[in-house]
């Protein structure tokens, strides 16, 4: 990521432990001593602050994580020839002017991911970097339509991220929970015939979302496959506002009944929706570099998240597709913070709206509200 300019800015990117600060000697912040000599401020990077703030990830999807290394890897063990003659010749076609650019290499990409063994090691892959980033829990998407498409079975896909998923529990102490995405530019028969095959799964999957070409697929046309989801006591969320008009995030709200907004970032030509989303305190799943990558903001600097904090928006930081658009979590909240200055309360804030935002259960909340407390109390100030 670049160093750019705003109110904070990272002095320094030594070797951070993974949970704790690393402090660093910030530059014009020398203080003398009683016997003249200068001793260093003791001050921490904020690349290290934001790495050590426990947080969670709630709006990743898990076959956005898979790297053109990983690509080319997967192919190989499953025989299959790529249309990209290297690593570089792929990562040089993930340039997009819109989402539709993303999702045809996106669903193309996938097509690697044949056995249980490919989904639990692109969780695995996933896990270790975003634990590495300071998050404690994710909850992650799958579009299994894009594998039962294709042939691979339902259980497939979902028992092979389901084992990354408790392996990274056990090992690097990262809960999380999975959610069933219904692709929207299929029509809601195709969603109904997922959430049939998803049944032997419902215990172990949290809820369903809506993603995929937002533009021209309302979330009105998903009411009837929403309704029978949240009478299976499933949670819900959508995507809405990243390339749709106001009026999708309504219809999420008032057709869909979600739990929560992904991105949303157009709810903000709407006034009266601003109030009131603040006022039901729903959770935004914002995507930084999703946005800058895909062209919703043409400069970082213009994002809309400090706005979204300031109207009282319950917004959080997220990767999105990680692989695709050049960042995991933690270069997500470093990049946004140092475009748009904001400061240690507001890093805070957004940590903690991650955890409220979770579909953990109050006491998960609480314990890690209180991490985020102490952290944030130990921590000198930042750089
Ligand atoms: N599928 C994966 N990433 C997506 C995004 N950012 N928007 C809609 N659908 C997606
Ligand atoms: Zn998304």
């Amino acid at each position: 990521m670049t160093e750019g300019s705003g109110a904070i800015k990272a002095v320094g990117r030594g070797a951070a432990n993974r949970r704790g600060a690393h402090f660093v000697a910030a530059p014009g912040r020398l203080d003398a001593g009683a016997a003249g000599q200068h001793t260093l401020a003791a001050m921490v990077s904020l690349p290290d602050f934001i790495r050590g703030l426990p947080k969670a990830e709630l709006h990743l999807h898990i076959e956005g994580s898979l790297e053109p290394e990983q690509m080319f890897a997967f192919a190989g063990r499953n025989g299959i020839a790529l249309p990209f003659a290297s690593v570089e010749a792929l990562r040089a076609a993930y340039a997009f002017a819109k989402l539709q650019d993303f999702l045809d290499i996106y669903y193309q990409g996938a097509d690697v991911l044949r056995t249980e063994a490919d989904f639990r090691d692109l969780a695995l892959a996933y896990f270790r970097r975003v634990a590495a980033d300071g998050a404690r829990h994710v909850e992650l998407f799958f579009d299994p339509q894009t594998h039962t498409s294709r042939g691979i079975p339902f259980a497939v896909a979902a028992e092979g991220l389901l084992a990354g998923m408790a392996q990274a529990e056990r090992e690097l102490g990262v809960s999380s929970k999975l959610i069933l995405c219904f692709l929207r530019h299929l029509d809601e028969d195709a969603a109904f015939a997922t959430l049939r095959e998803a049944e032997p799964w419902l215990d172990r999957i949290v809820g369903v979302g809506l993603d995929s070409s937002e533009v021209g697929h309302p979330p009105s046309k998903f009411a009837g496959v929403f309704r029978a989801a949240r009478e299976r006591g499933l949670k819900l969320v959508a995507h809405a506002g990243e390339e749709g008009p106001p009026a999708y995030v309504r219809e999420a709200l008032d057709l869909l009944h979600v739990d929560r907004i992904d991105h949303g970032n157009r709810a903000l030509e709407d006034a009266e929706l601003v109030r009131r989303l603040a006022r039901e305190a729903m959770t935004l799943t914002v995507c930084p570099l999703s946005n800058l990558k895909l062209c919703v903001v043409g400069d970082l600097a213009d994002h809309p998240l400090k706005r979204m904090l300031q109207l009282g928006l319950k917004a959080t930081v997220n990767a999105d597709d990680p692989a695709y658009f050049g960042g995991y979590l933690a270069e997500n909240w470093i990049a946004v913070s140092q475009a748009l200055g904001l400061t240690r309360e507001d890093l805070v804030t957004l940590a903690k709206n991650s955890f409220t935002g979770s579909f953990l259960a109050p006491e998960e909340v609480a314990r890690h509200l209180a991490a985020i407390d102490a952290y944030a109390q130990a921590q000198p100030e930042i750089a």
